[in-house]
């Protein structure tokens, strides 16, 4: 066997062991004659998988029982359009474009509502972070929202911006775990899991429950309402379940 050294942003590399403890757990998980990929998600034996994970995250970034984390699908790129879909209540968000990925979130809430771009390095490749410490924040912005680590460019934001009160939103997808992170400090923060924690095909989302409604712009597929998730455990549908299992392991 040879293994190289990946230094691929994502898909990434996985922990030896937690391969070497799947390749094990493949045929028979833990005495129950079945692998992870062909159990149902509605079994008891899912459940324990989903809820430790979940429970073990929680552990590890010291999320507050007034946060919801959900493990859904479509990639960090749906979440570009979800976040508008739902938290763009008066129809504004301000965006501070530092890369390729805030581009796509900023050029997506088009779509949904007034977003507005308060800052941007695009003048300069984005080769840095924009000093974001007094930003025309606009009044009746939803949110703000930002791209933490820019995985093409490699900048990150080393302190937050100052959003005067309003709500921080914020795409993690390649600094996710790498670092201690308060979350409390946001209202939504999610990731794609391939770069950090496990296979392509999860998207963590951690939302402060205040912000999970049923008020989301008319028009908003089920799929796509965080309520829908949430009220769910993240089982609405069958989820991304060995992906789960894996993110568990690494956790
Ligand atoms: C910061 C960031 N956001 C979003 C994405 C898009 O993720 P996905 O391919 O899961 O939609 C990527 C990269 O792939 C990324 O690096």
């Amino acid at each position: 066997m040879s293994r190289v050294y990946n230094f691929s942003a994502g898909p990434a590399v996985l922990p030896e062991e937690v391969l070497k403890e799947a390749a094990d757990e493949m045929l028979d998980y833990r005495g129950c004659g079945m692998s992870v990929m062909e159990m149902s998600h509605r079994s008891k034996v899912y459940d324990d998988i989903i809820k430790t994970a979940e429970a073990d995250l929680r552990s590890l970034l010291s999320i507050p029982d007034d946060y919801e984390v959900m493990f859904l699908q479509g990639g960090a790129s749906q979440q570009f359009a979800m976040i508008p879909m739902n938290l763009m209540k008066n129809k504004v968000a301000d965006y501070i474009v530092t890369g390729q990925w805030a581009k796509k979130a900023y050029q997506e809430a088009q779509i949904y509502g007034k977003a507005n771009k308060i800052a941007s390095s695009e003048d300069k490749t984005f080769s840095y972070i924009p000093d974001c410490s007094d930003l025309p924040i606009s009044p009746d912005a939803d949110y703000v929202y930002i791209c933490e680590n820019n995985t093409i460019y490699g900048t990150k934001f080393k302190t937050l911006p100052n959003t005067k009160g309003k709500t921080l939103v914020s795409d993690v997808s390649s600094c996710f775990l790498s670092e201690p992170m308060d979350v409390t400090k946001y209202g939504l923060v999610y990731g794609g899991v391939q770069k950090n924690i496990g296979p392509a095909g999860v998207v963590i989302v951690i939302m402060k429950k205040e912000l999970i409604t049923e008020d989301v712009i008319p028009g908003t597929p089920t799929m796509l309402k965080y309520k829908t998730h949430t009220d769910a455990h993240s089982l609405y549908n069958t989820p991304p379940a060995y992906g789960i299992y894996i993110c568990g392991k690494v956790f």
